[in-house]
């Protein structure tokens, strides 16, 4: 019985998600054509207005993409991708999509790269959420230095490390940190709308290829670093 209520729950979840999607994207779609002047030119009040729309619209579209993905790891519902491929290029595809991000905060964004990496066995786009979320987030809790990020060989494993030199987390925050709905100070100073599903999200991707995820910090204010470790296959 309980099983029934709790896979109808999780239905539920799936198909509301599934169709706020699509008018989310619809208005994407036309906020950004507005954006771009194709109907015409915008005051800049009203131009500025709009991108706080779009911007708005955007943590929308994250949320519900996030609420999905529990919905469907928790439903046990994932399905793997497995291809081979080379870490660096997805670390410079996420690097370069973030590289404004950090600009715009002043912050520097660097990558260690290894001469030789050998061409590991796992699901690309997960692992490139799990870079893209760790380095957001990096990025988003540091207000002054910068953000660095490593790809190194440690023990037969490949490691991707991303430090900061941002807000830096308490012991209570390390062991909390990836739970669901976990949040912590540095999430609800600097970042009102965030859910803390991200970091639950990234773990159980990084667990899905039989990894292992921790954080490790000095404490507040003296910035945080997140490993990822992935068995090479
Ligand atoms: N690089 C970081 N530096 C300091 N705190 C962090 C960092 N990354 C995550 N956190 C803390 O962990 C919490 C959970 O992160 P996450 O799951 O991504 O949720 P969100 O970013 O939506 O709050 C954040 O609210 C924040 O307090
Ligand atoms: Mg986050």
């Amino acid at each position: 019985e309980i099983e029934k209520i709790s896979q109808a729950k999780t239905e539920f979840i799936s198909i509301t998600s599934h169709q706020l999607r699509t008018p989310l994207s619809a208005i994407k779609g036309y906020l950004s054509m507005i954006l771009e002047g194709s109907y015409g030119q915008l005051p800049e009040k009203v131009k500025e207005k709009m991108e706080n729309v779009f911007q708005s619209n955007e943590r929308l579209i994250k949320l519900v993409n996030d609420i999905l993905n529990v919905s469907k790891i928790e439903a046990g519902e994932i399905e793997m991708n497995w291809e081979r491929v080379d870490l660096r290029e997805i670390i410079k595809e996420v690097i370069n999509e973030l590289s404004i991000k950090a600009k715009e905060k002043n912050l520097y964004l660097n990558f260690e790269e290894p001469k030789e990496v050998p061409k590991v066995l796992l699901d690309s786009e997960k692992i490139r959420q799990v870079i893209l979320n760790l380095i957001d987030n990096a990025i988003r809790y540091t207000q002054e230095g910068g953000v660095n990020v490593k790809l190194q060989m440690s023990k037969g494993k490949l490691q991707i490390v991303i430090a900061d030199t941002g807000e830096g987390l308490t012991k209570e925050e390390k062991e909390k940190l990836f739970k669901r709905f976990s949040r912590g100070t540095a999430g609800t100073k600097f970042w009102t709308e965030g859910a803390g599903l991200g970091l639950y999200i990234v773990r159980r991707f990084v667990e899905m290829h039989n990894g292992k995820i921790w954080a490790e910090s000095e404490g507040r204010g003296k910035g945080s670093t997140f490993f990822v470790e992935l068995p090479i296959k």
